[in-house]
C-alpha cells in the first residue's frame, strides 16, 4: 500500500470551501456542512469545520490551502459521521457543542465560560477566555499528526487512524513516557518492553521530556530544563514555502512529510521512525506473521490457517480445521508439523527443552497433546500454545517455528466460496516459497553470526527498556504524591474532622502558605495492598476532569498511611442540604442539582478513559461548592477495596443500604446500571426533600421508594412535595423517571445519557412498570 498515494486520494473527499477568511470566532457563531463548514485561519492554509467522511461530515482540522486537503486532527474521532443538518454551534455561553437534529448533543470542547476562538496559523484551534487566556487549545489533544510548534508532553501519546480513510483510532500508539523515552506500542497493551517496537532510549534521563518539532522539520526531545537530549530528525530542511507535518501512520511507523506549497506535488516522506515496515508489532494480527516484499509488508497466515477477513490483516489468522482431540483411539497419527523457517515470534512458551536438532523439537510438540507449535532456536525447544502473536519474517533470524497441522480428512469450513480457492492455493505456494528461500538463506554462517549481534542488542536493549519503561508514576496532570509529614503540616495535624465518609474522616487543610483550602480524607478502610494498584487508580481518578466531579489533586502512600487531598467544597453536602428544613433548595435548584449530578456520573460511566463505576451514589456523597454547584465525590474508590472488603458494609454488599441495587444481592455482575439505581433512588429524595428511609414517618411513608410508587400509582403526587409550589406535570416526569431508574432489571433501567435526556425533557418519558420486588432489598 501506497500511504502517500492514499493521502491524496484521501483529499478528494473534502468540500471545496469557497468562504471568507474569518479568523476570529465570537460566540454564537456556527457552522454547517453544507452552507458555512468552515473557519479558516489568517493565512487561509488551515480551517475547522466540517469535512467530508464516508456519506456525512466529522469535525476537525484540515489544510484547506493546499489542493491535497490534508486532516491533521479530528474532534470525537471514535463518533460515527454526522449527517448534512448537523450544526457545530460556538454557543453563547462559550462551549463548542455539535448538534444533530433537536436533542443529541456532542461536546466538542469543555470551553464553557469562553469568550472567543481563532483558527490559528499554526493549526491550533484556540478558544479564550474574556481575559484572552487560552481555556481550550486542539494543540493538547492530538489525534495522529503532531505540526511545527505542536509539543507532545509527558505521559501522552498520539494514536494511528484505523484506514487512510478513516479517522477513528487504530491500533498504534506512540507515547512520551514519563521515564523520557518515547517509544511506540501497539494500542491496548502495558507500557512494558515486550509490546515496544521502537524506542528512542532515552529513559533515565530526568523527568518531563517532551518531544517538539520546529518549522523547519526539526523533531527532537527536550528535558525539563530545555536542554536537547535527543535529535530524532536533523531539521535545517528548506522552510522557504515548505511545510511539514508528523503523523503515526496506519501502518504503524511515525515519519515526517513535507510538501511544496509553490508546486501541485504530494506530500513526501523527509524522514521515518523505521525503514522497517514490518517492525510494528501486531500489524498482521494473531497466526500471521509480516514478510516484506518490495520494501511493503504483507501479512502470511501459518501453514493450515487462512485469514479471518479477507483484506483485513489486523484480524490475523484462524485455523481452517476443526480441532478435534488430539490423541486418537486407534493410535492413527493425525497432526503432522509444518515448518515455517526464520520467522521470530512472542515468546508465550509454557515449556522449554534443550534438543540437539529441530526435528527433535519437532517431534516433542507431536507427542505432547497442549503443544500447538515449537520455536527452536540454538537447540532450545520452546513449545506454545495458540495464538501465536507479533510474526514476522526476519532473515538474519535462525529461529524455525513448527505448527501442528491436521491431517485427517478436512472437514471443509462451510464458508469458503469457490472463488477463493484460487487465492488459498496462491497464498499457499508464496507461503511455500518464501519457507524454501528462507531455509536456504539462514544456511549461511555469515548470518549466524549477524543474528547473533543483533539478538545480543535486541536483548540488551529491552532489559534497559524493561528497567524504567513499565514503572509510571505522575502524569502531567495527575494528582501530586505527598508525605504523611507534608499532610500532617497541611492539616495541621489533622485538627479541623469536617466530616466522616465511607471510607474515613476528612480534614480541612491548607496549602500554599494558606491561600488553596483543601480537603484531606484519611482513608480508614482496609485497603487493597499493593502501591502500584494504589497508584494507578490515583493515576485513573487524576485523570477525571469534570465540573460536576470534585478534583482530586494529591494521594499519600506513606507506610500504612494512605490519604487523598480533594478540593474543599465550601458547602457542604446535598444530604446537608435537603435534610435540614431551614436549608432546603426550591424545586427549580433541586432540578439543577439533579442534572448536574446526572452529569457527572455520565461522564464517569462513557466519558472518562476509563468506565468508572461509583457504586456509593448518595447525597452524602454530592458536595456543594460556593457557587452551590454540585459535585460527585468518592468516585474510584471502591476498586481501592480488598476483594474481601467488596462485601462490606452489609452482608456482602459494596455501596450504602437503601441505595444498592437488587444485583448486590443476587450475586449478579455489577454494571453501571447499578449507580442507575441508587441516582433513582437520591432523585426521590432530591424530589421529596426527606430521606430514603425513615422509620419516624408513618409506616407506609417511611420507605421513600415505595411510598412514590403508591403515589404514583394513586395519582397523588401533590404529596410528596408537601406545601412546595410546583409544576405537576414536571413532578410526574421526575418520578416517572426514578421509578425507571429503580427497576429491578437492569436493563429496563435507562442509561445515564437517557436519564440526562429525560431530566432535561428533550425525550419524552413513558409509564414505567412497577418496580416488582421492594421486598428482597431491605
Ligand atoms: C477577537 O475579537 C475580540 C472581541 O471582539 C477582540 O477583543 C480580539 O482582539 C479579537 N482578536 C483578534 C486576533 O482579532
Ligand atoms: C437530520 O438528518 C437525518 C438523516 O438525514 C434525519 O434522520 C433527521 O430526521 C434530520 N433531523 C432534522 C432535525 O432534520
Ligand atoms: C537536562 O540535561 C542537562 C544536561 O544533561 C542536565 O544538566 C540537566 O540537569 C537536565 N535537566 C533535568 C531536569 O534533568
Ligand atoms: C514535572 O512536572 C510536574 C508537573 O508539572 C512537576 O510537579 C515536576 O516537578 C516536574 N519535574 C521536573 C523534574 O521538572
Ligand atoms: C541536536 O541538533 C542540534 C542542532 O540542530 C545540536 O545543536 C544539538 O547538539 C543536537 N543534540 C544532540 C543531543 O545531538
Ligand atoms: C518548490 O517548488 C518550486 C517550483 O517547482 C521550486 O522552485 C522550489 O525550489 C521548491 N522548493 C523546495 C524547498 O524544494
Ligand atoms: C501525487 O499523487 C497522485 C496520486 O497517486 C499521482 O497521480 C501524482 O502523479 C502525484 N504527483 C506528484 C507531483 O508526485
Ligand atoms: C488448510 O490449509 C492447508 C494448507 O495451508 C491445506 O493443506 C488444507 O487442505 C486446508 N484445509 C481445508 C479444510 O481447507
Ligand atoms: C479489521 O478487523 C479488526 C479486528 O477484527 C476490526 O476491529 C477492524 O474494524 C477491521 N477493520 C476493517 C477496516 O474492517
Amino acid at each position: 500500500m501506497d500511504f502517500i498515494t492514499l493521502l491524496f486520494l484521501f483529499s478528494a473527499f473534502f468540500t471545496a470551501s469557497a468562504q471568507q477568511i474569518q479568523s476570529n470566532v465570537s460566540r454564537s457563531s456556527s457552522l454547517t456542512p453544507t452552507t458555512n463548514p468552515t473557519w479558516l485561519s489568517r493565512s487561509g492554509l488551515y480551517a475547522f469545520g466540517f469535512y467530508k467522511q464516508d456519506n456525512g461530515y466529522a469535525v476537525g482540522i484540515f489544510m484547506a490551502g493546499i489542493p491535497e486537503k490534508t486532516v491533521v486532527w479530528t474532534a470525537k474521532r471514535d463518533d460515527p459521521p454526522v449527517s448534512s443538518n448537523a450544526t457545530l454551534l460556538f454557543a453563547s455561553d462559550g462551549s463548542l457543542v455539535l448538534q444533530m437534529g433537536q436533542e443529541q448533543v456532542a461536546v466538542v470542547a469543555e470551553s464553557s465560560g469562553s469568550a472567543s476562538a481563532s483558527m490559528l496559523n499554526s493549526g491550533n484551534f484556540v478558544i479564550y477566555g474574556s481575559d484572552q487566556g487560552i481555556i481550550w487549545e486542539s494543540f493538547d489533544y492530538p489525534t495522529d499528526t503532531l505540526l511545527p510548534s505542536q509539543r507532545l508532553f509527558a505521559g501522552s501519546e498520539i494514536v494511528s487512524s484505523i484506514s487512510d480513510t478513516r479517522p477513528s483510532t487504530g491500533i498504534f500508539r506512540l507515547k512520551m513516557q514519563n521515564d523520557g523515552n518515547l517509544v511506540q506500542y501497539p494500542v491496548d497493551t502495558p507500557d512494558t518492553a515486550p509490546y515496544a517496537y521502537y524506542a528512542s532510549g532515552t529513559n533515565g534521563l530526568g523527568d518531563n521530556v517532551t518531544l517538539n518539532f520546529d518549522a523547519d522539520g526539526h523533531l527532537y526531545l527536550l528535558n525539563a530544563t530545555s536542554f536537547n537530549i535527543r535529535n530524532l530528525t536533523d531539521g535545517g530542511y528548506p522552510t522557504k514555502e515548505t511545510i511539514y507535518l508528523m503523523r503515526i501512520d496506519v501502518d504503524g511507523i511515525f515519519r515526517l512529510y513535507s510538501h511544496n506549497l509553490t508546486q501541485k506535488g504530494n506530500w513526501s516522506t523527509v524522514w521515518s521512525s523505521s525503514s522497517d515496515v514490518c517492525s510494528p508489532k501486531g500489524l498482521c494480527g494473531l497466526n500471521g506473521f509480516c514478510v516484506t516484499n518490495n520494501q511493503k509488508a504483507e501479512c502470511v497466515c501459518l501453514p493450515g490457517f487462512e485469514m479471518v477477513q479477507q483484506g483485513n490483516w489486523t484480524a490475523g489468522c484462524e485455523r481452517n480445521f476443526t480441532v478435534e482431540s488430539c490423541k486418537s483411539k486407534n493410535g492413527d497419527i493425525k497432526y503432522n508439523m509444518q515448518e515455517v523457517a526464520n520467522t521470530i515470534w512472542e515468546d508465550a512458551s509454557y515449556s522449554a527443552l534443550t534438543v540437539p536438532f529441530k526435528d527433535s523439537c519437532s517431534q516433542a510438540c507431536l507427542a505432547d497433546c497442549n503443544c500447538e507449535a515449537v520455536l527452536f532456536k540454538d537447540r532450545t525447544c520452546q513449545k506454545q500454545r495458540l495464538p501465536l502473536r507479533y510474526g514476522r519474517r526476519q532473515l538474519t533470524d535462525s529461529t524455525v517455528a513448527f505448527i501442528k497441522v491436521s491431517t485427517s480428512t478436512p472437514t471443509p469450513t462451510p464458508t469458503t466460496p469457490n472463488g477463493n480457492m484460487q487465492r488459498e492455493n496462491k497464498k499457499e505456494i508464496r507461503v511455500n516459497i518464501l519457507i524454501i528461500s528462507a531455509s536456504i538463506g539462514a544456511l549461511g554462517c555469515m548470518m549466524l553470526v549477524i543474528s547473533a549481534i543483533v539478538l545480543y542488542k535486541n536483548h540488551f536493549r529491552y532489559k534497559k527498556l524493561s528497567c524504567d519503561g513499565n514503572v509510571e508514576l505522575s502524569d502531567d496532570f495527575a494528582p501530586r504524591s505527598f508525605t504523611y509529614s507534608e499532610l500532617e503540616k497541611v492539616t495541621d495535624g489533622f485538627r479541623e474532622e469536617i466530616g466522616r465518609g465511607s471510607f474515613g474522616a476528612v480534614f480541612k487543610g491548607a496549602m500554599s502558605n494558606g491561600q488553596k483550602v483543601v480537603a484531606v480524607k484519611r482513608l480508614e478502610k482496609v485497603l487493597a495492598e499493593g502501591e502500584r494498584e494504589f497508584q494507578t487508580e490515583m493515576k485513573v481518578i487524576g485523570r477525571t476532569h469534570h465540573r460536576n466531579l470534585v478534583r482530586l489533586l494529591g494521594y499519600c502512600h506513606d507506610g500504612s498511611h494512605r490519604l487523598l487531598v480533594y478540593e474543599y467544597m465550601s458547602n457542604g453536602s446535598l444530604a446537608d442540604i435537603l435534610f435540614t428544613p431551614e436549608k432546603q433548595p426550591c424545586w427549580d435548584e433541586r432540578m439543577g442539582i439533579a442534572r448536574n449530578v446526572a452529569r457527572g456520573i455520565l461522564y464517569l460511566h462513557e466519558e472518562c478513559e476509563q468506565q468508572i463505576i461509583h457504586c456509593d451514589i448518595k447525597p452524602q456523597n454530592i458536595l456543594m461548592d460556593e457557587c452551590g454547584c454540585a459535585k460527585i465525590s468518592d468516585f474510584g474508590l471502591a476498586k481501592l477495596l480488598k476483594p474481601d472488603q467488596t462485601r462490606t458494609f452489609t452482608a456482602g454488599i459494596r455501596g450504602t443500604k437503601g441505595y444498592v441495587a437488587p444485583e448486590w444481592h443476587r450475586k449478579l455482575p455489577i454494571t453501571v446500571k447499578a449507580d442507575v439505581y441508587s441516582y433513582g433512588i437520591m432523585l426521590f429524595e432530591i424530589i421529596c426533600c426527606r430521606k430514603s428511609v425513615d422509620w419516624n414517618l408513618p409506616e407506609e411513608e417511611s420507605v421513600l421508594d415505595e411510598w412514590v410508587c403508591d403515589c404514583f400509582e394513586s395519582g397523588n403526587l401533590t404529596e410528596l412535595v408537601g406545601n412546595e409550589v410546583a409544576d405537576k406535570k414536571q413532578v410526574e416526569r421526575m418520578v416517572k423517571l426514578g421509578l425507571w431508574c429503580i427497576q429491578d432489571d437492569p436493563s429496563l433501567r435507562p442509561s445515564m445519557k437517557k436519564v440526562l435526556l429525560m431530566l432535561e425533557g428533550t425525550v419524552d418519558i413513558p409509564v414505567p412498570p412497577k418496580p416488582d420486588s421492594f421486598l428482597s432489598t431491605i
